[in-house]
């Protein structure tokens, strides 16, 4: 009988609720999944996440960033030496809330991707919902992109989309697209950890297409 190929091990860093962490947990318990979480990492002790990926057996670390003071690549090798230690193969962050230096960068190119909730290139950075609606955005949602040097500005993996409506809170708008989050990051890790994502002149190819039209006929 041929094996299965080896799920591939990922990591997940977070720094807060964990709730796209939990996603990627979910997706993974169907053995058919092509990656397993293996390992899931705060530099807030206290996260409310560390608690949930404790929950369902996950292996924690904790790598506080307080204890480097300002030196951030200092922070980052003790991270990476964790990522190591593992065995981690790709890596996710999930509401991690520090700035990469390009050292961990560079040491995860190509391996290492993040959810940001927005339409990027639009709303770059913080307070993204509340910006959509002073914009007067018609439509808003979140994507996955592969990190790089420069904050939020990788190559597009996947995005989702959902509509403003007229009479939009923030919180109203923010918890639409944190369901869009939920099903966009497993879709991602999926197709990355299947083997099927190349990047090419600083695109994304899912099965030598480019993602947006591989995700539109997905539809
Ligand atoms: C999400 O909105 C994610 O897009 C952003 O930070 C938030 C994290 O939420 N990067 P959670 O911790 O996954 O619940």
């Amino acid at each position: 009988m041929a094996s299965e190929p080896a799920r591939k091990r990922v990591a997940v860093l977070i720094s807060g609720r964990g709730s796209n962490m939990v996603a990627l947990i979910e997706a993974a318990k169907d053995p058919a999944y092509p990656a397993a979480i293996a390992l899931v990492v705060s530099n807030v002790p206290d996260a409310e996440g560390l608690k949930r990926a404790s929950a369902a057996g996950i292996a924690t670390a904790v790598v506080d960033h307080r204890a480097f003071g300002r030196d951030r690549e200092a922070f980052e090798r003790a991270l990476h030496a964790k990522l190591v230690e593992h065995r981690i193969e790709i890596v996710c962050l999930a509401g991690f809330m520090r700035l990469l230096t390009p050292f961990l960068v560079r040491e995860w190119e190509g391996r290492m991707l993040n959810i940001h909730p927005a339409l990027l290139p639009e709303f770059k950075g913080l307070d993204t919902h509340a910006r959509a609606l002073a914009a007067g955005a018609k439509r808003h949602g979140a994507t996955v992109h592969f990190v790089v040097p420069e904050m939020d500005s990788g190559p597009i993996l996947v995005q989702g989309s959902v509509p403003v409506e007229p009479d939009d809170t923030e919180a109203a708008l923010a918890s639409r697209v944190l369901a869009v989050e939920h099903r966009i990051y497993p879709l991602a890790l999926k197709a990355l950890a299947e083997g099927r994502v190349r990047l090419s002149a600083g695109q994304c190819l899912i099965d030598g297409v480019p993602a947006e039209q591989f995700w539109q006929r997905q539809s």
